[in-house]
């Protein structure tokens, strides 16, 4: 095992989604899209650039959709050929660099995200792997894809990294909170971590969003940890059992972040990705401020 090498990245992608039904019922909510985009396509532009290799998707039982996806699609790039040139073509179909393998492990119930990121346990070779939360929408911007900062972090710092942000106090008990050892810094060593605390209980501000470096090591630790919020096998809870032996920082990404698990959030990235989207931007900039505002 290299220690710096770091290929392999876990989608989780198997939770209910009950904050949209009914739209979920059918649908994954990962393949909900941010204009045309489903959000996983957005995870998978980001962890490619990012420089990962392999993919890891945990989807629900004899779900497809996503693979599908991913997939190539001759009949449909045939189709489009008559009427598109080549480069029109690869626009509209692509979906995943070739570089990039997928692959795709079913969880058989919704157990929790610490369930769904043991599950990829046969498939983890290095001293570390990546988790990134398709529904947490990140627009690095001109920072660039916020795996990518944290891949940067890790390659000079040799240690796990946990994405996060402030956010109101009113909505500590939404997010796993940490604690760390210089609270004013870009990124500081976690000391301690607690899934979604009242505000009164929450030992800061700084909330956990869905981009993690962890050490191969928690998947053991994983397999001890008993339910916890929500009768679910939560992630912090294994991440709060090795802090004392692992090295976890909490770092502060640059960029925007929308929370498309939420109704609220995938409303507002769709209205500043299509407000950002060369095709559209002009145009629906000028209904809204026309027309609605
Ligand atoms: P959420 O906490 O958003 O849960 O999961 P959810 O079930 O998807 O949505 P709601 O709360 O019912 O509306 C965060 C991420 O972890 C994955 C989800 O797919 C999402 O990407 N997850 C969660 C799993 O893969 N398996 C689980 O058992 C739980």
């Amino acid at each position: 095992m290299s220690e710096l090498s770091l290929k392999t990245i876990i989608f989780p992608a198997a939770g209910l989604g009950t904050r949209f039904l009914p739209a979920t019922k059918a649908c994954r909510k990962e393949l909900l899209p941010i204009v045309d985009k489903p959000l996983i396509q957005y995870a998978a532009e980001e962890a490619a650039v990012a420089g990962f290799e392999q993919i890891i998707f945990i989807v629900r039982k004899d779900e497809k959709s996503i693979a599908r996806h991913f997939s190539d699609s001759p009949g449909l790039r045939e189709r489009l050929a008559k009427t598109k040139t080549q480069q029109e073509v690869d626009a509209l179909t692509r979906t995943i660099t070739p570089s990039v393998t997928c692959r795709y492990v079913e969880q058989p119930e919704a157990l929790g995200l610490g369930h769904a990121v043991w599950l990829a346990r046969p498939f983890i070779e290095e001293q570390h792997f990546a988790v990134l939360l398709p529904d947490d929408l990140i627009d690095g911007g001109s920072y660039g894809g916020c795996m990518s900062q944290m891949m940067e972090y890790y390659k000079n710092n040799k240690c796990g990294a946990i994405g996060v942000e402030e956010v109101a106090e009113s909505e500590t008990k939404k997010y796993g909170i940490v604690s760390t050892e210089d609270s004013s810094a870009k990124a500081s060593r976690i000391t301690t971590i607690v899934e979604k605390p009242s505000p009164e209980k929450a030992p800061s501000r700084l909330g956990v969003v869905g981009r993690y470096i962890l050490p191969t090591s928690i998947m053991s630790v994983i397999e001890d940890t008993k339910l916890g919020v929500g009768g679910e096998i939560q992630i912090t809870d294994a991440i709060s059992a090795i802090l004392g032996k692992e090295r976890i920082d909490a770092y502060r990404f640059d960029g925007i972040r929308y929370d498309c698990g939420s109704k609220l959030g995938y409303l507002q990235a769709n209205v500043a990705y299509a407000m950002q989207s060369e095709e559209l931007g002009v145009e629906f900039s000028n209904w809204l401020s026309n027309e609605v505002l």
